[in-house]
């Protein structure tokens, strides 16, 4: 009796083992969008203090350099006019994307969090392309309008590309600079929208470049959301100059729908 009770609570004390192991391992949507949504927080009061940043190695990134949380833009109090967040459960990063146009200062920002070890209670890297006023084609009202008015619903299983898709049309449209044959390898929508910081072009798939630069887009950063179908790269943009960008890409039955930049000249 003695030896199989042991046995039993043996394999109880391993069970509950495993599921902790299990659980803690999961980078999951809801801890994604809580740490985006505290992102927001803490952009709409100027304040860092209630954000959940990583104690051992946080870094701060603004416009691709390493910089100091509290001379970035997150510790300037903004008017959010729109946001939008998209979570990544297998990369455990979010994009967030954030207008403020009624505000003192117009910024237009797009935003990766990063965490690690698949923990959302703890952020490792806040990764922002911030754009204001100078930056490319800027008119943060604009753009508020013509973002405002899209559908970014949830999208039913069948009309979902797969991950691996995801990411092969971004990192496509990314080398539409330097590849002749990238921008026919990209599945236009016959619908779809181009938003590049304020300037719209409909249908997207119109004037598209095919090549002529050597320098590919470079240190690209990606947020995958299959849900949703979009994929969202953070890179230099290199083809054109060293400019900081985001370019996030919606796939709706496998067909480009949105494609929205955001540029910051240096
Ligand atoms: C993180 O979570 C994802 C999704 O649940 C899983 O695929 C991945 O293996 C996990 N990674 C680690 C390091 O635990
Ligand atoms: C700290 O974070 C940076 C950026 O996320 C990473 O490159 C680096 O490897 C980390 N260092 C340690 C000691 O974890
Ligand atoms: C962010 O967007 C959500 C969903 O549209 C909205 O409910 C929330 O109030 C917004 N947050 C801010 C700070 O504007």
């Amino acid at each position: 009796m003695f030896g199989l009770n042991t046995k039993l609570t043996n394999t109880v004390i391993t069970a509950l083992t495993l599921s902790i192991t299990v659980a803690s391992a999961e980078c999951t949507r809801e801890g994604l969008l809580a740490a985006a949504e505290s992102y927001v927080a803490a952009q709409t009061s100027g304040s860092i203090d209630s954000l959940k940043l990583s104690a051992t190695n946080f870094t701060y990134q603004l416009n691709n350099k390493v910089t100091d949380i509290k001379t970035g833009v997150l510790s300037q109090p903004l008017k959010i006019d729109l946001n939008r967040s998209t979570a990544d459960t297998i990369a455990c990063a979010s994009y967030t994307m954030l207008i403020s146009a009624t505000g003192s200062k117009p910024y237009v920002i797009s935003t990766q969090i990063r965490h690690r070890d698949n923990d959302t209670s703890s952020i490792a890297l806040i990764d922002t392309i911030a754009a204001t006023t100078g930056a490319l084609f800027f008119d943060a009202q604009k753009t508020l309008g013509y973002i405002q008015k899209e559908n970014w619903d949830t999208l039913d299983e069948g009309q979902r590309a797969s991950r691996d898709e995801l990411k092969r049309v971004g990192d496509a449209y990314l080398d539409m600079w330097t590849d002749a044959k990238a921008a026919d390898s990209i599945p236009w929508g016959t619908d779809c929208e181009r938003v590049e910081g304020s300037a719209l072009t409909r249908p997207c798939g119109a004037t598209l470049p095919h090549g002529g630069s050597q320098k590919p887009n470079g240190n690209r950063r990606y947020v995958i959301d299959e849900t949703v179908g979009s994929v969202d790269v953070l890179c230099s943009f290199d083809s054109l100059g060293d400019m900081p960008d985001s370019h996030e890409v919606r796939l709706e039955g496998g067909k480009v729908k949105y494609v929205h930049t955001v540029t910051v000249l240096r």
